[in-house]
């Protein structure tokens, strides 16, 4: 058992907060936000993620939430730095959350006597921890890191949705470390876990996370474009996929093609990525492809809806899913954003449905029509499925123009007419 403090409460603080209560640790939890705090303090958690709000209740009297950080620093023995880092725009990191948590934790630490850990967890371009995490805790707390305290590097690799189980049962456990010290007793915190630990060097770490997910990212756009060519050739990508996926060097996950990746990590991270390759004079071609591909992808299904509705003028579209994947209310570069834009721009009635996401849509888009059900939807000209939602696989598409951004198979088994964007 340990005492640990969790700084920002965002999803990936606040699962691993939650998770680290749930394996026997007692959690203070650090935020600006009071509403957040008092959420979290009754036992509500502030985001959506499945599973969370049980565990934070059952481990409600291991998990207690505060603006407060000398509270939280002088009563634990590891603090885990999870603010968001947020891109600028020209596509560059925004440290600006991190370094403040680096100078509020190195501030604490002044007057704390015994050691104490800092765990970056914090999507952060490699070197970051080394070079700026680590001067200021150094200068603000006046003392010397591997000595009067440790520090290491954690990446996380949580998908949202799937966050909590992601943390019970991760594929490996990364751990950057500066000193051997910071590295025995993070590890001792994961001793429950069966899965592989990996010790490298800070950066190293860091990169993993970004290696991985622009990979992630790639291996999207990769079937995409393939998707793309198979599409106009007639064949259907995922039967290929399928037959990559069984060469175990390549592997099935995530070659779903479709009208591309969204959300809060993959975008951001690599613009970071590619941003960070100009600046240390580093070409990042395949990078910046994957990203191109992806920028593309949703229009396709502005073409394939042509092809049946030439004039979009006053027609009526019905756009099933505004989140940026299913399980989620996050409409973060959501591929329905530049759909829904092209649509407008080109005057379409858009009549829109989301289980989870039209309120987040409603302040980006609040001109178009949002329904109150799935079926209300299906009444229009033409329907596009972007988000593959479960419940829309119980809807009646008999008569309807479907195009389907995602593979919904009971929509290509029964629309009047259906094009899949790559398939
Ligand atoms: C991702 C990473 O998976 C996770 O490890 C990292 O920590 C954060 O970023 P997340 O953004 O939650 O997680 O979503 P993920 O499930 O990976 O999906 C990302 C996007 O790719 C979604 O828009 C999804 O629809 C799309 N996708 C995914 C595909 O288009 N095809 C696939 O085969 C898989």
């Amino acid at each position: 058992m340990m005492n640990i403090s969790i700084i920002g409460t965002g999803y990936v603080g606040l699962v691993t907060g939650v998770c680290f209560a749930k394996l026997g640790n007692n959690i203070i939890c650090v935020d600006v936000d009071k509403k957040k705090i008092e959420m979290i303090n009754k036992g509500v958690p502030p985001i959506y993620e499945e599973g969370l709000e049980q565990l934070l209740v059952e481990n409600k009297n291991r998990i207690h939430a505060t603006k407060d950080y000398e509270h939280a620093i002088q009563n634990t023995d590891v603090t885990f730095i999870c603010v968001g880092t947020p891109s600028k725009e020209d596509g560059s990191i925004d440290l600006k959350f991190v370094k403040k948590a680096a100078e509020e934790i190195g501030k604490q630490l002044k007057n704390k006597d015994k050691w104490h850990l800092v765990v970056m967890k914090s999507t952060v371009l490699p070197g970051t921890t080394r070079d700026i995490v680590l001067p200021l805790l150094e200068q603000y707390s006046g003392k010397k890191a591997g000595k009067d305290f440790g520090l290491t590097m954690n990446p996380e690799f949580l998908r949202e949705g799937v966050a909590v189980k992601d943390f019970l049962e991760p594929d490996r456990i990364v751990i950057g470390y500066y000193d051997d010290k910071s590295r025995k007793v993070l590890k001792e915190l994961y001793k429950d876990f069966s899965c592989p630990i990996l010790e490298t060097s800070l950066s190293a770490a860091e990169m993993i996370k970004y290696a991985s997910n622009a990979f992630l990212a790639t291996k999207i756009s990769f079937i995409n474009e393939i998707g793309n060519m198979c599409k106009k050739l007639d064949i259907d990508t995922y039967e290929v996929a399928e037959g990559m996926g069984l060469d175990k060097r390549i592997g099935r996950a995530f070659l779903d093609s479709g009208i591309g990746w969204g959300g809060s990590c993959f975008p951001k991270d690599l613009d970071a990525l590619i941003s960070w390759a100009k600046r240390i004079g580093e070409e990042s071609n395949i990078i910046s492809s994957v990203v191109e591909v992806n920028k593309k992808q949703p229009l396709k299904m502005i073409e394939l809806l042509k092809k049946h509705v030439p004039k979009l003028k006053g027609k009526s579209v019905g756009v099933l899913g505004l989140a940026f994947k299913p399980n989620t209310d996050d409409i973060r570069e959501s591929r329905a954003i530049p759909v829904v834009k092209q649509l407008l721009k080109e005057k379409a009635v858009v009549k829109a449905f989301d289980p989870k996401a039209m309120e987040n849509f409603k302040k980006m888009f609040p001109q178009i029509k949002y329904c109150s059900s799935a079926e209300e939807t299906l009444d229009s000209d033409a329907v596009l499925i972007l988000t593959k939602w479960e419940e829309f696989k119980k809807l009646d598409y008999t008569e309807k123009i479907v195009i389907d951004g995602r593979r919904l198979l009971e929509a290509k088994n029964t629309a009047k007419i259906y094009e899949g964007v790559c398939w």
